[in-house]
């Protein structure tokens, strides 16, 4: 019998998170997996030397974005899944960019800012020109960290970017071309081990954001070789064990990817396909343990 560590946020108390690890650990027991909740609280060491004390489990489900945690988890020895690298590209969307482009992966055309401090912010324009210049309007601005469609914009014009930047003060972003045939559709595409478990559409009639969270629906989608081939191909890419990748629908219905998500929402697919991602992750891990 395999033995693992699920690790959580310790200070994330929202009932949308309970919800999967309740469905992680349900499914560890299923699959005839010990699954073990630990709070990243629960394993504060000062001194690294103390993790080698400590009994290790077969693998380490680790659903949080805290990658100190998980590298040093790493570099102790222990397997950790999704791996601090992979978790790292996906939480910050301009490493995801780069992980894309460098594996030619098809993205949106993209710009980063360019690095700016606290306190000095972006004061100067000139990129945000060129930008325009690349892109032009609508234009879509990502800060580098969030989730639930809530850190993502549209800007119509030079006005409203210039304010959105300001706004932004000095967090990093990412500017990219707005794919308009996808306005408020797209597929989360969930894949496992470099196979698509299940997708579903998302679409939003009153927003160019499909994110449920964000007010949009689901539906029910069978999808072609070309967007499972692009999401297995985005995961790779990034080295993930298991992912929920956005995948945009370009002109003509070709395959573009919007973003990839290392710790991804499975209960609204379950709700929408039936099919229990966490059963998958758990096998997922337990056979390469
Ligand atoms: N370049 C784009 N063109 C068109 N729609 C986009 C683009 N980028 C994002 N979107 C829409 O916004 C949503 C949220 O963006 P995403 O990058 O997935 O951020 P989040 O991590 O907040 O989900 C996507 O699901 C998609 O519907
Ligand atoms: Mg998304």
């Amino acid at each position: 019998m395999k033995k693992g560590w699920l690790v959580i946020n310790s200070f994330v108390k929202h009932d949308k998170f309970y919800e999967l690890y309740r469905m992680l650990l349900a499914s560890a027991e299923k699959k005839g997996a010990v699954l073990e909740l630990k709070t990243t609280t629960d394993l504060l060491f000062e001194v690294d030397n103390a993790f080698d004390s400590l009994e290790k489990p077969d693998f380490v489900l680790f659903w949080d974005k805290d990658i100190y945690l998980a590298g040093r988890l790493e570099h102790k020895g222990f397997k950790v899944y999704n791996s601090a690298r992979a978790i790292e590209v996906c939480d910050n969307k301009i490493l995801t960019a780069m992980a894309l482009e460098q594996a030619g992966v098809r993205t949106p055309k993209t710009v980063v800012a360019p690095k700016t401090y606290e306190g000095t912010g972006y004061n100067n324009r000139l990129f945000l020109e060129k930008a325009e210049q690349i892109l032009g309007y609508p234009m879509v601005v990502k800060e580098a960290y969030g989730s639930f469609g809530a850190q993502v914009y549209l800007v119509q014009n030079r006005q409203e970017l210039y304010a959105l930047v300001d706004r932004l003060h000095h967090k990093p972003f990412l500017m990219q071309e707005f794919i308009a045939s996808s306005y408020g559709r797209d597929v989360r595409v969930n894949v496992v081990g470099g196979r698509v478990i299940a997708s579903m559409l998302r679409y939003n009639e009153n927003d160019f954001r499909s994110n449920i969270t964000n007010g949009g629906s689901m539906g029910q989608i069978e999808i072609t070789p070309a967007q499972a081939r692009l999401a297995i191909d985005a995961c790779n890419a990034i080295g993930l064990d298991f992912a929920g990748v956005d995948v945009l629908f370009g002109p003509d219905d070709e395959p573009i990817i919007c973003e990839v998500n290392s710790n991804p929402h499975f209960k609204t697919t379950y709700e929408c396909t039936g099919v229990d991602l966490s059963e998958h992750i758990l096998e997922h891990v337990q056979s390469h343990a």
